[in-house]
């Protein structure tokens, strides 16, 4: 037995898998996000763990004869979040998280006052990240900074609850900004730019690689009659690619969650800087990964729901197939963006409403301003040199067809679709769980059964190639305007 722990920006997931990775239990508690000032957003740590209590309390009330025999746990969780940590390892503020904006100026002097983000970090320093974090705190909160002993991201201080070890994997870990990511270590030099050094920083694993084992007394609370290993586990995107198998080279998946994200596994190390493309660690060693990433995916159709004072589903439902783009559009800003505009500054919006235009107008609106942003993702890709063949959807957004079909006429490029089942970032924490409790990842990261493949349709693609033309400039038209 082994488990997979995920945890999300709006929730902590729990899954129970047997040695042929059969789920045969999950858990879910929720999480909300503060956000104390405009464009701030952030989250208490204790409530993850309070999560991860709720959840693995329930799995053991429910699955204990299976509990008994869990051999290896893997951790994934929400990237970039920065957890400051006192001397007794207690948190000392909110963790300010991967969707949070209050950097954009610091994130200007890192850059220029250290050229090596760009080369050994491989990455614009963009305020999601951790590093320019560090350095608001450093600026705005001087107290907090001086008795800040240790970093950690949000699954590395659950890691820290449930071992006792300050330890992180790779592919998180590269997300925050300090590594030397062709190396796969710290840089001295990126950490000693935001006035820190390797002894803030946790020890480096590769994701599949044991961090530490459960503690007795959790070992006892929970039934675990050995005591489980936990591996180094992944950032959630990282995590997402080995649930679906997407660890081989050139292998591509689409995440629509709160953020959406398009993923390409690569060989090596394949920054491109100049569009905001994120160039992190894989799970996997000796392997890499490119993603844009879009800030508001689901958020945007959630945002839409709340308004209408309706379900998302509700409102997918009501659109029902699409057959050709939106006469309205929507432009999914709402929190700036980063692939490929990096801009935390610019806002959402509608253009082209009218007295006839109807709920699922602004749905289709939508759906489609999210697709044309992972088309800016995947141009951003192209320029880097990255071909994508097809891709694979995951995550909650993907639960609509119509979205996928949409996204399959925008991208050009064939979407399969897993069977229903757990395919996420929690499935590959769980496989990595298990390959560093076996010891060897030979053939855990199998692709998972498809229920389908949707094709881009010609006349479709078409006629999405024109919108798309027709929407791209509405960005700089919206940024002269000052939103
Ligand atoms: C990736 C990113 C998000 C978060 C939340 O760079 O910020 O995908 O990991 O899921």
């Amino acid at each position: 037995m082994f488990m997979g722990l995920d945890i999300g920006t709006s929730s902590v997931k729990a899954i129970l898998i047997d040695d042929d990775q059969a789920v045969l239990a999950s858990a879910t508690a929720g999480l909300s996000v503060n956000r104390p000032h405009p464009g701030w957003s952030e989250q208490d740590p204790q409530s993850w763990w309070r999560a991860v209590e709720t959840v693995m309390d329930q799995i053991a009330a429910s699955h204990p004869d299976k509990m008994a025999a869990v051999r290896g746990i893997g951790l994934s969780g929400h990237m970039h979040g920065a957890t400051l940590l006192g001397a007794d390892d207690m948190p000392l503020r909110p963790c300010i998280l991967w969707n949070d904006g209050r950097s954009a100026a610091q994130c200007a002097d890192l850059e220029e006052r250290e050229p090596k983000f760009l080369s050994l970090g491989g990455n614009r320093v963009m305020p999601g990240f951790t590093a320019p974090k560090l350095q608001w705190v450093r600026e705005n909160e001087p107290g907090i900074f001086e008795k800040t002993v240790k970093v950690l991201l949000p699954k590395d201080y659950v890691r820290l609850k449930l071992t006792g070890e300050h330890v992180g994997d790779m592919s998180d870990s590269a997300g925050t900004l300090w590594m030397d990511v062709a190396a796969r270590d710290w840089s001295d030099d990126l950490l000693s730019a935001t006035g820190l050094s390797r002894t803030h920083m946790p020890r480096l694993v590769e994701g599949l690689a044991p961090s530490g084992q459960v503690r007795p007394e959790l070992c006892t609370r929970w039934g675990m009659t050995g005591r489980p290993v936990v591996a180094g586990g992944g950032g959630d995107n990282a995590a997402s690619a080995c649930g679906i198998g997407a660890v081989e080279p050139g292998s591509a998946f689409v995440s629509l969650g709160t953020s959406g994200v398009l993923f390409v596994t690569n060989d090596r190390f394949s920054p491109n800087v100049d569009n905001a493309v994120h160039a992190f660690c894989h799970a996997v060693p000796a392997t890499w990964h490119q993603m844009g990433v879009i800030l508001s995916a689901t958020d945007s159709l959630n945002w839409l729901a709340r308004t209408l004072n309706k379900s998302p589903s509700e409102l997918t439902g009501a659109l029902g197939a699409v057959g050709r783009p939106s006469d309205v559009v929507f432009l999914p800003y709402l929190a700036g963006e980063r692939t490929p505009h990096n801009d935390v500054a610019i806002r959402a919006g509608f253009a082209g409403i009218s007295h006839e235009t109807l709920p699922e107008d602004l749905t289709h609106a939508v759906l489609d301003g999210v697709a044309f942003a992972l088309k800016d993702c995947l141009v951003a890709l192209e320029v880097a040199g990255t071909k994508v063949e097809r891709l694979m959807a995951v995550g909650g957004g993907s639960r609509s067809q119509t979205w996928l079909e949409i996204i399959a006429a925008v991208l050009g490029v064939p979407v399969d679709v897993p069977a229903d089942g757990d395919f996420g970032a929690a499935l590959g924490a769980a496989r990595l769980g298990q390959a560093a409790a076996l010891g060897t990842a030979d053939g855990l990261f199998a692709k998972p059964p498809l229920s389908g493949t949707i094709e881009p349709k010609a006349a479709l693609t078409q006629s999405y190639a024109g919108a798309y033309q027709r929407w791209r400039p509405l960005y700089s038209a919206f940024k002269t305007a000052g939103f």
